[in-house]
């Protein structure tokens, strides 16, 4: 079969006007609408969320387009410009979680996750994403949130966003098979513009807690490493079963109810590993509810310059204790992941921490927006000299959660 012609208008970049171009292209009519989700950074809270426990991750400036159109029968047909000019073509009551593979596993995981009683009808849908892939960003979750608020709109289903994050967690858990947590799709549908996503993960209860960086002189910067992570790996999940261990063993439902004194105390009852897996989540819950109350201060108009400052470094100190208990109690970074965020600090970065759940993926380092060029070349010049591939880096900025663009 030939390939289908390329479209009139060529977008170079990712985009919703894209992704409508590349859906017109592939399937010879105009999709309905595009609806998008961005990727996310988690700014503390690491390995928290299957805890019951708490987590700060923030929507991105990245996000990842689905152009949507229904169909007359119910069959689900999903293409994308991030795999080649193959689709995938289901029908809705075939949908098998177990049977799902390759990256269409994420959006007809969703669909399966929606029920079978949802599926009103089929749909073609064609991704476009700026999210990069495989560098922790939550590409996947970006995937799952695009689409999953758009059947909710075309199927009616009238889901609030806290369902569909659940909706976005199931199809992550069965049909990838990757046993995560809801941080991610929690960022992807419920991120605002200049704000963090407090997320509670017991209750799914969410507060937006404004970050303010740019108004103190202060960015983000990205740090991808460009190596590998994969959470469908052994390596997650068996922090995971470690920390449902420890649980049990304390006698409690998950290690948000341990207080970090009980925890001392049990130290005999647990093995040297599953202490210090504990201890991470436990004292890491503590840090993001340390992050949240200098956040809200911050948001203060009578505190001065100086107290603001002074905020800024202690969230850089917090982010500095994140990293180290990944590294050394959860055991998820890696020497690529620990030199991103030493050279980051050391040329001037207020603090930097591995985001996402380990094992490669990116650091992000808060930076004086001053000092970002600098240190994003001391970084570069450090993984040079280890002998790393260059890593990738850019600033982000928090942004607004999924939503329909056209
Ligand atoms: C991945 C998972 C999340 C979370 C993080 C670690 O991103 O998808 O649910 O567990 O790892 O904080």
């Amino acid at each position: 079969m030939s390939a289908p012609p390329r479209p009139a208008t060529a977008h170079a970049t990712p985009s919703a006007e894209r992704a409508a171009a590349e859906f017109t292209r592939r399937f010879g009519r105009a999709p309905l609408g595009v609806w998008s989700a961005p990727g996310r950074v988690n700014l503390i809270g690491e390995h928290t969320d299957y805890n019951d426990g708490f987590a700060l991750p923030f929507a991105i400036d990245r996000r990842t387009w689905a152009a949507v159109a229904p169909r007359e029968d119910r069959r689900i047909r999903v293409a994308s410009t991030f795999a080649g000019d193959k689709s995938v073509e289901l029908p809705l009551g075939l949908l098998d979680p177990a049977r799902l593979a390759g990256w269409s596993a994420y959006p007809l995981g969703v669909a399966w996750a929606f029920g079978r009683l949802a599926a009103r009808g089929g749909v073609d849908v064609c991704f476009d994403s700026s999210v990069p892939v495989g560098a922790g960003l939550s590409s996947s979750a970006a995937i799952e949130a695009s689409i999953a608020i758009a059947l909710n709109e075309l199927w009616g289903t009238n889901l609030d966003r806290s369902a569909l994050a659940r909706i976005g967690r199931l199809a992550e858990n069965e049909a990838v098979g990757a046993p995560t947590g809801i941080m991610d799709q929690t960022a992807a549908l419920q991120g605002t513009a200049g704000a963090a996503v407090l997320l509670d993960a017991r209750t799914l209860h969410t507060r937006a807690v404004p970050l303010g960086f740019a108004a103190a002189g202060l960015e983000v910067l990205v740090i991808d490493t460009r190596t590998a992570h994969a959470h469908a790996g052994g390596g997650y999940g068996a922090r995971r079963a470690s920390c449902e261990r420890a649980a049990q063993v304390l006698g409690v439902p998950a290690l948000r109810d341990v207080a970090l004194a009980r925890l001392e105390a049990a130290e005999a009852l647990l093995d040297d590993e599953t202490f210090r897996r504990a201890r991470h989540v436990l004292t890491e819950n503590a840090r993001v509810l340390a992050a949240v109350t200098l956040l809200d201060a911050h948001g203060d108009p009578a505190r001065s310059g100086d107290a603001l400052a002074r905020d800024m470094r202690a969230i850089g100190a917090l982010l500095d204790a994140s990293h180290a208990s990944l590294r050394d109690d959860f055991e998820v970074s890696t020497p690529e992941l620990d030199l991103a965020a030493e050279s980051a600090r050391a040329a001037g970065a207020l603090g930097a921490r591995m985001t996402g759940g380990g094992f490669g993926g990116a650091v992000i380092a808060l930076v004086p927006t001053a000092r970002n060029a600098a240190i994003a070349e001391a970084v570069t010049r450090a993984f040079a000299e280890a002998g790393y591939p260059r890593p990738q880096l850019f600033t982000v900025t928090p942004s607004a959660g999924a939503r329909r663009e056209r």
